[in-house]
């Protein structure tokens, strides 16, 4: 199955799956992240929307949060729970983000690079959509031994969806164009963060 119809399969029992837990742990995620107020956002891989509420509350009602997924059923589930006069679903891939050059302050990906299929390209569009001064925040409540034994276990569709390496990950982002780039993985967090400085 592609991954695609996987996620859209998944998607009226997405929420059911999310422990509590995991949402505090993202929840403090975020509000370290200090998302400035009045930031334009864009949610890549937003799937039902988990971190949107966490969004608003950071950028306030001066920001604006672009919610983007490839997978519509998801998507869907999204647009039932969170309505916001300035929050934008779209239709789209991480691979061909639907944005103009340098339209957002921040990208977010929460537990949703690994399953990106041209990681390069990704990290490519995300560094294209920023503008200069941006960030972009890679994110997994869990290690990234957990997500990627988590995927080898549940097999099919997402069997091969690999957190690579640091050096890696490293390379995949410097390549693109960030700087400043740290990772932190400990065993209820992975966060990659890199800085678009200019160009
Ligand atoms: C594991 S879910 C995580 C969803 C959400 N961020 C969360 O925290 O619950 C991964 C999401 O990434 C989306 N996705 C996977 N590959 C994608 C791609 N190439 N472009 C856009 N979205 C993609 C899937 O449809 C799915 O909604």
């Amino acid at each position: 199955m592609h991954k695609k119809a996987y996620f859209d399969e998944k998607a009226g029992n997405w929420d059911s799956l999310i422990q509590d837990e995991v949402i505090l742990r993202l929840k403090t995620m975020v509000e370290e992240l200090a998302l400035p107020q009045g930031s334009k956002v864009l949610d890549l891989g937003t799937g039902t929307g988990v971190l949107i509420p966490m969004l608003i509350e950071a950028v306030g009602l001066s920001g604006g949060i672009v919610a983007i997924d490839f997978a519509p059923q998801m998507l869907a589930e999204a647009q039932k729970k969170y309505q916001w006069p300035n929050l934008e679903f779209m239709e789209g891939n991480a691979e061909d983000i639907p944005l103009a050059d340098q339209a957002v302050d921040e990208v977010v990906c929460n537990s949703a690079f690994p399953h990106f299929d041209d990681l390069r390209k990704a990290a490519q569009e995300m560094f294209r959509v920023l503008k200069n001064g941006g960030r972009v925040s890679v994110l997994h409540p869990h290690s990234r031994e957990y997500i990627n034994d988590l995927h080898a276990s549940l097999g099919g569709a997402v069997k091969n969806c690999m957190i690579p390496h640091a050096d890696v990950m490293q390379a995949i982002f410097s390549e693109a164009g960030f700087e400043n780039i740290t990772i932190e993985n400990v065993t209820q967090r992975y966060l990659l963060i890199g800085r678009k400085v200019s160009i």
